[in-house]
């Protein structure tokens, strides 16, 4: 297992270009398998995630290649709707694939995509949803099968605005026969940019980005060629990095917007932001002030993928913060190793109570997870002395070589891979 050594205490400076959204990219992926032949997809970064959703997709007879950043896939060749459970396991969006796959075939084969580090990852309201257009769905065991002659639009109500749920939900309707209406759906940038793919298509699809979406069935779609929006998971990242580290950053080809909420703890802390257009400019020479209160909830708010990262940031802030968790009940697993780094956090339920430190100390520290893994990564920037965060696959995942993006702005990170007979070389 990889792991990165980051020699901490020098701020970040420079410009810096952001990567396409994994998390607008995995699940256009999936929606091109409702079109039969030749899709492009532009700004795809390289990702252990996109790499397992292009491997099943392979799998199941499409063909895929990933170049630079450019994905291109060709659909005439698919077969096949039955996901095999090992490469389920590996990513649990492959849950994505349900909609578009039985859209397309009339039936699909998954498996529970399980839980993971941050929580149960329930799927019942994708299955809800696909039953309300009309789906027969019968689940055995592990094994999750489900049939459908022609999808029926239907009026769907999400419990919970689910951002998978609402995408599945959206890409089995888009073929589906009449209308369907889905309230309290999930309002992300990624739902819009899955919207704007799939009506780049044919398909006919209306309110996406608010909380309730149209789709009019429609016979076919037309292939396309399609950019994705940016990464706005990875520009709050680099944000709160610049911040932590008292740097000096620019960030290109980003959507501010995409970013309200942060933008404003981020000022409340004292870091100067300034917008314009795609470029946003952090900066700060002071140590960090406390925020009283922040909650993580559904786009617009304060988003659960960035509480990891801006936890660092109010660990080193004059006062106490409070951080509220209210999307996934695992999402604290990051408190631990940052209290090795010398952070003063307590946790009770859903709750971290943040008291800020002047400082934090290099160690050797565990990344548990995806964003939590980055959050070590920014502490391990801001800390005195040396860090080394171990299992660095998780952050792989949504961060096309951290090492290299952050060390564009003079971060002093370097990967270490093992080799055989466990010896590990830079
Ligand atoms: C998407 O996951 C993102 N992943 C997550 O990003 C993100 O944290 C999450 O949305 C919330 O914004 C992708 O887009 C690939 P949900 P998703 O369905 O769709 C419960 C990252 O770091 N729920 O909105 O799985 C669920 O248990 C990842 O990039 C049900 O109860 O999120 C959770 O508590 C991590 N039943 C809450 O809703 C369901 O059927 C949010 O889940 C579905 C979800």
């Amino acid at each position: 297992m990889d792991k990165l050594v980051i020699e901490g205490g020098k701020p970040l400076s420079g410009t810096i270009v952001i990567q396409g959204a994994k998390n607008a990219a995995l699940p256009i992926l999936a929606a091109s398998m409702l079109v039969e032949g030749k899709v492009t997809i532009d700004h795809v970064p390289k990702l252990l995630d996109i790499d397992v959703m292009l491997n099943i997709l392979r799998e199941l007879g499409c063909r895929a290649e990933h170049e630079d950043e450019t994905v291109t896939l060709d659909t005439s060749s698919l077969h096949s709707s039955h996901i095999p459970e090992a490469l389920m396991r590996q990513m649990r969006s492959s849950i994505f694939l349900m909609g578009p796959l039985l859209a397309r075939f009339g039936e699909v084969t998954i498996y529970q995509p399980g839980g993971c580090a941050i929580g149960e990852r329930k799927i019942d309201l994708h299955l809800s949803g696909l039953r309300a257009l009309g789906a027969q769905v019968d689940e055995e065991d592990s094994r999750i099968v489900c049939y459908a002659k022609r999808l029926k639009g239907a009026e769907i109500h999400l419990d919970f605005p689910s951002v998978g749920a609402t995408e599945n939900i959206m890409m089995a309707a888009v073929l589906a026969e009449g209308l369907t209406t889905i309230s309290n759906a999930a309002r992300e940038p990624e739902i819009q940019d899955l919207q704007h793919f799939l009506n780049s298509m044919g398909a006919k699809i209306f309110g996406a980005g608010t909380d309730t979406i149209t789709i009019e069935g429609v016979e076919k779609l037309t292939p396309c060629r399609y950019q994705v929006i940016p990464d706005r998971i990875v520009t709050g990242t680099v944000m709160v990095a610049a911040a932590a580290t008292r740097g000096q950053v620019t960030l290109l080809n980003t959507c501010p917007s995409h970013l309200t909420s942060l933008i404003h703890v981020l000022r409340r802390t004292g870091v100067q932001i300034t917008v314009d257009d795609d470029i946003i400019k952090v900066g700060t020479a002071a140590r960090p002030k406390a925020v009283d209160r922040i909650v993580t909830s559904p786009y617009p708010a304060f988003p659960t993928d960035l509480q990891s990262q801006i936890m660092v940031l109010l660990a080193l802030a004059d006062g106490v913060s409070v951080m509220k968790e209210t999307i996934f009940e695992g999402r604290f697993k990051h408190v631990d190793e940052l209290s090795r780094m010398g952070a003063d956090i307590r946790v009770d339920l859903n709750s971290a109570f943040i008291r800020g430190v002047s400082r934090l100390y290099g160690a050797t520290v565990e990344a548990t997870d995806l964003r939590a893994g980055a959050a070590l990564v920014i502490a391990g920037l801001a800390a005195q002395g040396k860090t080394v965060v171990e299992q660095v696959h998780h952050i792989d995942r949504g961060y096309d070589r951290i090492e290299t993006m952050l060390g564009r702005l003079g971060a002093r990170i370097t990967r270490y891979s093992p080799v055989p007979n466990n010896q590990i070389v830079p």
